[in-house]
Protein backbone atom coordinates (compact mmCIF):
# COMPACT_ATOMS: atom_id res chain seq x y z
CA UNK A 1 0.00 0.00 0.00
CA UNK A 2 1.08 3.34 -0.88
CA UNK A 3 -0.27 6.86 0.50
CA UNK A 4 -1.21 9.39 -2.55
CA UNK A 5 -0.67 12.91 -1.68
CA UNK A 6 -2.98 15.23 -4.00
CA UNK A 7 -3.35 18.70 -4.87
CA UNK A 8 -4.95 21.11 -7.35
CA UNK A 9 -3.13 24.26 -8.03
CA UNK A 10 -3.77 27.54 -9.59
CA UNK A 11 -6.60 28.86 -11.42
CA UNK A 12 -9.53 26.48 -10.83
CA UNK A 13 -11.08 24.87 -13.98
CA UNK A 14 -14.73 22.77 -14.28
CA UNK A 15 -13.53 19.01 -14.09
CA UNK A 16 -11.26 19.44 -11.32
CA UNK A 17 -13.69 17.50 -8.70
CA UNK A 18 -13.97 15.08 -11.60
CA UNK A 19 -10.31 14.23 -11.43
CA UNK A 20 -10.13 14.35 -7.72
CA UNK A 21 -12.66 11.94 -7.11
CA UNK A 22 -10.70 9.24 -10.38
CA UNK A 23 -7.58 9.80 -8.18
CA UNK A 24 -9.48 8.93 -5.20
CA UNK A 25 -11.41 5.80 -6.43
CA UNK A 26 -8.30 4.26 -8.34
CA UNK A 27 -6.11 4.75 -5.72
CA UNK A 28 -8.32 3.36 -2.99
CA UNK A 29 -8.99 0.27 -5.77
CA UNK A 30 -6.18 -0.46 -5.66
CA UNK A 31 -5.52 -0.49 -1.68
CA UNK A 32 -3.63 2.67 -1.49
CA UNK A 33 -4.89 6.06 0.36
CA UNK A 34 -5.21 9.46 -0.28
CA UNK A 35 -4.15 12.90 1.49
CA UNK A 36 -5.32 16.24 -0.14
CA UNK A 37 -3.68 19.01 0.47
CA UNK A 38 -5.65 22.12 0.63
CA UNK A 39 -5.34 25.10 -1.01
CA UNK A 40 -2.31 23.96 -4.06
CA UNK A 41 1.22 24.17 -2.81
CA UNK A 42 0.05 26.04 0.53
CA UNK A 43 -1.26 22.72 2.15
CA UNK A 44 2.07 21.02 1.77
CA UNK A 45 3.92 23.68 2.89
CA UNK A 46 1.22 24.33 5.89
CA UNK A 47 0.45 20.99 6.81
CA UNK A 48 -3.05 21.32 6.13
CA UNK A 49 -4.83 18.27 5.22
CA UNK A 50 -7.78 16.53 4.27
CA UNK A 51 -8.20 12.72 4.35
CA UNK A 52 -9.76 11.82 1.00
CA UNK A 53 -11.56 8.28 1.71
CA UNK A 54 -14.18 7.21 -1.68
CA UNK A 55 -17.21 8.79 0.99
CA UNK A 56 -15.33 12.27 0.58
CA UNK A 57 -15.69 12.14 -2.91
CA UNK A 58 -19.07 11.17 -3.29
CA UNK A 59 -21.07 13.44 -5.42
CA UNK A 60 -18.71 15.80 -6.74
CA UNK A 61 -18.83 14.76 -10.15
CA UNK A 62 -20.08 16.88 -11.73
CA UNK A 63 -19.31 19.99 -9.75
CA UNK A 64 -17.37 23.34 -10.87
CA UNK A 65 -14.54 24.10 -8.05
CA UNK A 66 -12.22 21.89 -6.44
CA UNK A 67 -13.17 20.40 -2.68
CA UNK A 68 -9.18 20.57 -2.06
CA UNK A 69 -9.24 25.13 -2.71
CA UNK A 70 -6.91 25.88 -4.61
CA UNK A 71 -4.02 29.22 -4.85
CA UNK A 72 -1.25 30.77 -6.51
CA UNK A 73 1.53 30.04 -3.74
CA UNK A 74 4.47 28.31 -5.11
CA UNK A 75 7.29 26.97 -2.94
CA UNK A 76 9.57 27.97 -5.07
CA UNK A 77 8.71 31.25 -5.46
CA UNK A 78 6.83 31.99 -2.13
CA UNK A 79 9.35 28.98 -0.13
CA UNK A 80 12.52 27.16 -0.77
CA UNK A 81 11.66 24.50 -3.01
CA UNK A 82 10.82 20.92 -2.06
CA UNK A 83 12.44 21.42 1.04
CA UNK A 84 9.74 23.47 2.34
CA UNK A 85 6.71 20.45 1.33
CA UNK A 86 9.10 17.66 2.14
CA UNK A 87 8.28 17.83 6.13
CA UNK A 88 4.09 17.60 5.41
CA UNK A 89 4.45 14.75 3.45
CA UNK A 90 7.48 13.33 5.39
CA UNK A 91 4.72 13.56 8.40
CA UNK A 92 1.61 11.81 6.63
CA UNK A 93 3.67 9.33 4.64
CA UNK A 94 3.30 10.47 1.31
CA UNK A 95 4.81 8.00 -1.48
CA UNK A 96 3.83 9.60 -4.63
CA UNK A 97 2.42 13.22 -4.75
CA UNK A 98 -0.04 13.78 -7.92
CA UNK A 99 -0.88 17.31 -8.82
CA UNK A 100 -3.03 19.07 -10.84
CA UNK A 101 -2.45 22.16 -12.64
CA UNK A 102 -1.86 24.10 -15.34
CA UNK A 103 2.19 24.94 -17.29
CA UNK A 104 2.82 27.11 -14.23
CA UNK A 105 1.97 24.57 -11.83
CA UNK A 106 3.23 21.48 -13.74
CA UNK A 107 6.99 22.88 -14.18
CA UNK A 108 6.89 23.59 -10.43
CA UNK A 109 5.81 20.01 -9.68
CA UNK A 110 8.53 18.80 -12.71
CA UNK A 111 10.99 21.26 -9.87
CA UNK A 112 10.07 19.44 -7.04
CA UNK A 113 10.59 15.73 -8.35
CA UNK A 114 13.80 16.48 -9.48
CA UNK A 115 14.51 17.66 -5.40
CA UNK A 116 13.57 14.44 -4.95
CA UNK A 117 10.11 13.72 -4.15
CA UNK A 118 8.11 11.46 -6.54
CA UNK A 119 5.17 13.64 -8.70
CA UNK A 120 2.69 12.56 -11.02
CA UNK A 121 1.22 15.72 -12.75
CA UNK A 122 -2.22 15.98 -14.46
CA UNK A 123 -2.92 18.87 -16.59
CA UNK A 124 -6.00 21.02 -16.66
CA UNK A 125 -6.97 24.91 -17.09
CA UNK A 126 -9.59 26.55 -19.48
CA UNK A 127 -6.74 28.29 -21.06
CA UNK A 128 -5.68 25.25 -22.90
CA UNK A 129 -1.83 26.14 -22.99
CA UNK A 130 -0.21 23.10 -21.56
CA UNK A 131 2.46 22.28 -23.93
CA UNK A 132 3.20 18.53 -24.43
CA UNK A 133 -0.82 17.36 -24.37
CA UNK A 134 -3.25 17.83 -27.20
CA UNK A 135 -5.70 19.02 -24.96
CA UNK A 136 -6.42 20.02 -21.25
CA UNK A 137 -9.89 19.67 -18.96
CA UNK A 138 -11.60 22.72 -18.41
CA UNK A 139 -11.22 23.86 -22.16
CA UNK A 140 -14.03 22.09 -23.81
CA UNK A 141 -16.89 23.58 -20.67
CA UNK A 142 -14.65 27.31 -20.90
CA UNK A 143 -15.79 26.99 -25.02
CA UNK A 144 -19.26 25.91 -24.64
CA UNK A 145 -19.37 28.63 -22.11
CA UNK A 146 -18.59 31.37 -23.96
CA UNK A 147 -20.13 30.09 -27.39
CA UNK A 148 -23.43 30.16 -25.44
CA UNK A 149 -22.49 33.82 -24.51
CA UNK A 150 -21.42 35.07 -28.07
CA UNK A 151 -24.54 33.45 -29.52
CA UNK A 152 -26.17 35.56 -27.15
CA UNK A 153 -24.81 38.59 -27.64
CA UNK A 154 -24.87 38.57 -31.51
CA UNK A 155 -28.39 39.08 -31.35
CA UNK A 156 -28.84 41.89 -29.17
CA UNK A 157 -25.85 43.60 -31.26
CA UNK A 158 -27.90 42.93 -34.55
CA UNK A 159 -31.02 44.15 -32.95
CA UNK A 160 -29.19 47.45 -31.92
CA UNK A 161 -27.05 47.90 -35.27
CA UNK A 162 -23.72 47.57 -32.76
CA UNK A 163 -20.53 46.57 -32.90
CA UNK A 164 -20.26 44.07 -30.03
CA UNK A 165 -16.86 42.94 -28.04
CA UNK A 166 -16.56 40.17 -26.22
CA UNK A 167 -13.42 39.18 -24.25
CA UNK A 168 -13.14 36.10 -23.31
CA UNK A 169 -9.81 33.99 -20.94
CA UNK A 170 -6.78 32.40 -22.07
CA UNK A 171 -3.73 34.53 -20.76
CA UNK A 172 -1.18 35.35 -23.38
CA UNK A 173 -2.96 31.93 -25.50
CA UNK A 174 -6.19 32.70 -28.06
CA UNK A 175 -6.96 29.14 -27.80
CA UNK A 176 -10.32 29.89 -26.10
CA UNK A 177 -10.84 32.88 -28.34
CA UNK A 178 -10.22 30.77 -31.60
CA UNK A 179 -12.74 27.81 -30.69
CA UNK A 180 -15.37 30.08 -29.22
CA UNK A 181 -15.26 32.43 -32.17
CA UNK A 182 -15.61 30.18 -34.81
CA UNK A 183 -18.00 28.03 -33.04
CA UNK A 184 -20.17 31.48 -32.99
CA UNK A 185 -19.47 32.67 -36.11
CA UNK A 186 -17.51 35.80 -34.98
CA UNK A 187 -16.28 38.55 -37.49
CA UNK A 188 -12.86 38.95 -36.08
CA UNK A 189 -11.11 37.19 -33.21
CA UNK A 190 -8.32 39.00 -32.08
CA UNK A 191 -5.69 37.30 -30.32
CA UNK A 192 -1.87 37.56 -28.68
CA UNK A 193 -0.25 34.86 -31.28
CA UNK A 194 -1.15 36.85 -34.30
CA UNK A 195 -1.68 40.60 -33.64
CA UNK A 196 -3.87 42.26 -35.98
CA UNK A 197 -3.91 45.78 -36.10
CA UNK A 198 -7.29 47.41 -34.90
CA UNK A 199 -7.10 49.49 -38.17
CA UNK A 200 -7.27 46.36 -39.69
CA UNK A 201 -9.88 45.06 -37.38
CA UNK A 202 -11.47 48.50 -37.87
CA UNK A 203 -11.21 47.56 -42.05
CA UNK A 204 -13.06 43.98 -41.47
CA UNK A 205 -15.77 45.93 -40.03
CA UNK A 206 -16.36 48.44 -42.18
CA UNK A 207 -16.12 46.00 -44.97
CA UNK A 208 -19.13 43.89 -43.94
CA UNK A 209 -21.31 47.17 -42.61
CA UNK A 210 -20.80 48.38 -46.42
CA UNK A 211 -21.93 45.11 -47.85
CA UNK A 212 -25.13 45.53 -46.11
CA UNK A 213 -24.50 43.82 -42.19
CA UNK A 214 -25.47 46.68 -40.04
CA UNK A 215 -23.59 44.96 -36.81
CA UNK A 216 -20.46 43.12 -36.14
CA UNK A 217 -19.08 40.31 -33.12
CA UNK A 218 -15.36 40.84 -32.33
CA UNK A 219 -14.02 38.18 -29.55
CA UNK A 220 -11.04 39.94 -28.26
CA UNK A 221 -8.49 37.65 -26.03
CA UNK A 222 -7.56 38.97 -22.65
CA UNK A 223 -3.77 38.33 -23.12
CA UNK A 224 -3.46 40.14 -26.84
CA UNK A 225 -0.49 42.84 -26.63
CA UNK A 226 -1.73 45.70 -28.54
CA UNK A 227 1.05 48.50 -28.30
CA UNK A 228 -1.80 50.97 -27.40
CA UNK A 229 -2.93 49.16 -24.66
CA UNK A 230 -1.86 49.21 -21.21
CA UNK A 231 0.47 46.53 -19.10
CA UNK A 232 -1.63 44.37 -16.86
CA UNK A 233 -0.82 44.98 -12.61
CA UNK A 234 0.03 42.33 -10.45
CA UNK A 235 -1.81 40.37 -7.66
CA UNK A 236 -0.38 39.04 -4.46
CA UNK A 237 1.33 36.51 -5.85
CA UNK A 238 3.37 38.49 -8.63
CA UNK A 239 0.67 36.88 -11.71
CA UNK A 240 -0.68 39.65 -14.27
CA UNK A 241 -4.02 40.17 -13.56
CA UNK A 242 -5.19 40.22 -17.54
CA UNK A 243 -8.62 41.05 -17.87
CA UNK A 244 -10.66 44.31 -19.34
CA UNK A 245 -8.51 45.03 -22.26
CA UNK A 246 -11.63 44.94 -24.44
CA UNK A 247 -12.71 48.23 -22.49
CA UNK A 248 -9.77 50.14 -24.22
CA UNK A 249 -10.02 48.49 -28.15
CA UNK A 250 -13.54 49.23 -28.02
CA UNK A 251 -13.06 53.57 -28.09
CA UNK A 252 -10.23 52.68 -30.33
CA UNK A 253 -12.75 50.53 -33.02
CA UNK A 254 -15.90 53.08 -31.94
CA UNK A 255 -13.42 55.66 -33.28
CA UNK A 256 -11.84 54.08 -36.27
CA UNK A 257 -15.31 52.60 -37.34
CA UNK A 258 -17.86 55.13 -36.75
CA UNK A 259 -19.81 52.51 -35.06
CA UNK A 260 -21.65 52.14 -31.57
CA UNK A 261 -20.06 49.55 -29.49
CA UNK A 262 -20.47 47.54 -26.46
CA UNK A 263 -17.77 45.63 -24.25
CA UNK A 264 -18.61 42.66 -22.42
CA UNK A 265 -16.43 40.56 -20.31
CA UNK A 266 -16.94 37.03 -19.51
CA UNK A 267 -14.68 36.41 -17.34
CA UNK A 268 -14.37 33.96 -14.17
CA UNK A 269 -17.95 32.88 -15.69
CA UNK A 270 -16.00 30.57 -18.00
CA UNK A 271 -14.49 28.55 -14.81
CA UNK A 272 -17.44 28.22 -12.99
CA UNK A 273 -20.00 25.95 -12.32
CA UNK A 274 -20.58 22.35 -14.24
CA UNK A 275 -17.93 20.40 -16.26
CA UNK A 276 -18.96 19.48 -19.64
CA UNK A 277 -19.52 15.57 -20.17
CA UNK A 278 -16.54 15.57 -22.49
CA UNK A 279 -14.64 17.72 -19.32
CA UNK A 280 -15.68 14.88 -16.85
CA UNK A 281 -14.78 12.11 -18.67
CA UNK A 282 -11.24 13.36 -19.79
CA UNK A 283 -10.96 14.44 -16.03
CA UNK A 284 -12.28 10.63 -15.24
CA UNK A 285 -9.38 9.49 -17.36
CA UNK A 286 -6.71 11.04 -16.61
CA UNK A 287 -7.36 10.94 -12.90
CA UNK A 288 -7.20 6.95 -13.23
CA UNK A 289 -4.03 6.79 -15.64
CA UNK A 290 -1.85 8.73 -13.00
CA UNK A 291 -2.77 6.01 -10.67
CA UNK A 292 -1.72 3.19 -13.74
CA UNK A 293 1.44 5.26 -13.85
CA UNK A 294 2.32 5.31 -10.32
CA UNK A 295 1.00 1.93 -9.75
CA UNK A 296 4.27 1.36 -12.60
CA UNK A 297 6.68 3.23 -10.73
CA UNK A 298 6.38 6.12 -13.31
CA UNK A 299 7.76 9.52 -11.79
CA UNK A 300 8.33 12.83 -13.18
CA UNK A 301 5.76 12.23 -15.66
CA UNK A 302 2.28 13.69 -16.69
CA UNK A 303 -0.69 12.18 -18.33
CA UNK A 304 -0.93 13.66 -21.59
CA UNK A 305 -3.43 13.78 -24.37
CA UNK A 306 -2.41 12.46 -27.93
CA UNK A 307 -4.99 11.87 -30.25
CA UNK A 308 -7.21 9.57 -28.22
CA UNK A 309 -4.68 8.13 -25.95
CA UNK A 310 -3.61 9.35 -22.68
CA UNK A 311 0.08 8.66 -22.46
CA UNK A 312 3.22 9.51 -20.07
CA UNK A 313 5.69 12.53 -21.11
CA UNK A 314 8.30 14.09 -18.46
CA UNK A 315 7.08 16.73 -17.08
CA UNK A 316 10.60 17.84 -18.12
CA UNK A 317 9.12 18.12 -21.74
CA UNK A 318 7.02 20.86 -20.89
CA UNK A 319 9.36 23.36 -21.87
CA UNK A 320 9.45 27.09 -21.11
CA UNK A 321 6.52 28.04 -23.48
CA UNK A 322 2.62 28.21 -23.36
CA UNK A 323 1.45 26.13 -25.98
CA UNK A 324 0.07 28.52 -28.68
CA UNK A 325 -2.97 28.39 -31.09
CA UNK A 326 -1.21 27.36 -34.65
CA UNK A 327 -1.43 29.32 -37.64
CA UNK A 328 -3.52 27.10 -39.63
CA UNK A 329 -6.15 26.49 -36.88
CA UNK A 330 -6.08 31.14 -36.54
CA UNK A 331 -6.09 30.66 -40.34
CA UNK A 332 -9.13 28.68 -40.63
CA UNK A 333 -11.30 31.09 -37.87
CA UNK A 334 -10.07 33.84 -40.32
CA UNK A 335 -11.91 32.66 -43.46
CA UNK A 336 -14.95 33.39 -41.55
CA UNK A 337 -13.89 37.02 -41.20
CA UNK A 338 -15.80 40.31 -42.31
O1 LIG B 1 -5.34 30.34 -16.10
C1 LIG B 1 -6.71 30.34 -16.00
C2 LIG B 1 -7.24 31.74 -15.90
O2 LIG B 1 -8.63 31.64 -15.81
C3 LIG B 1 -6.82 32.69 -17.02
O3 LIG B 1 -7.55 32.49 -18.20
C4 LIG B 1 -7.04 34.02 -16.36
O4 LIG B 1 -6.22 35.05 -16.89
C5 LIG B 1 -6.64 33.76 -14.94
O5 LIG B 1 -6.78 32.37 -14.73
C6 LIG B 1 -7.45 34.53 -13.94
O6 LIG B 1 -6.92 34.30 -12.70
P1 LIG B 1 -7.57 34.79 -11.33
O7 LIG B 1 -8.60 33.76 -10.97
O8 LIG B 1 -6.43 34.80 -10.40
O9 LIG B 1 -8.20 36.11 -11.57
Amino acid sequence: MSTVGLLTAGGDCPGLNAAIRAVVAAAIADGHRVVGFRNGWAGAMDDDTIDLDRDRVRGILGRGGTILGTSRRDPFVHGNGAASISPTLGRHGVDTLIVIGGDGTLRTAARVDAEGIPVIGIPKTIDNDVPATDVSFGFDTAVEIATEAIDRLTTTAEAHNRVQLVEVMGRTQGWIAVHAGIAAGADVILIPEFPMQLEEAAEIIRGRHERGRNYSVVVVAEGIDNPRVAPPPKDAYGFERLGGVAYEVAPILEALTGFETRVTVLGHLQRGGKPTARDRVLASRLGAAAIEAMARGDRGMMMAVRGNAIVPVPLTDLGDEPRGVPRELYEVARTFFG
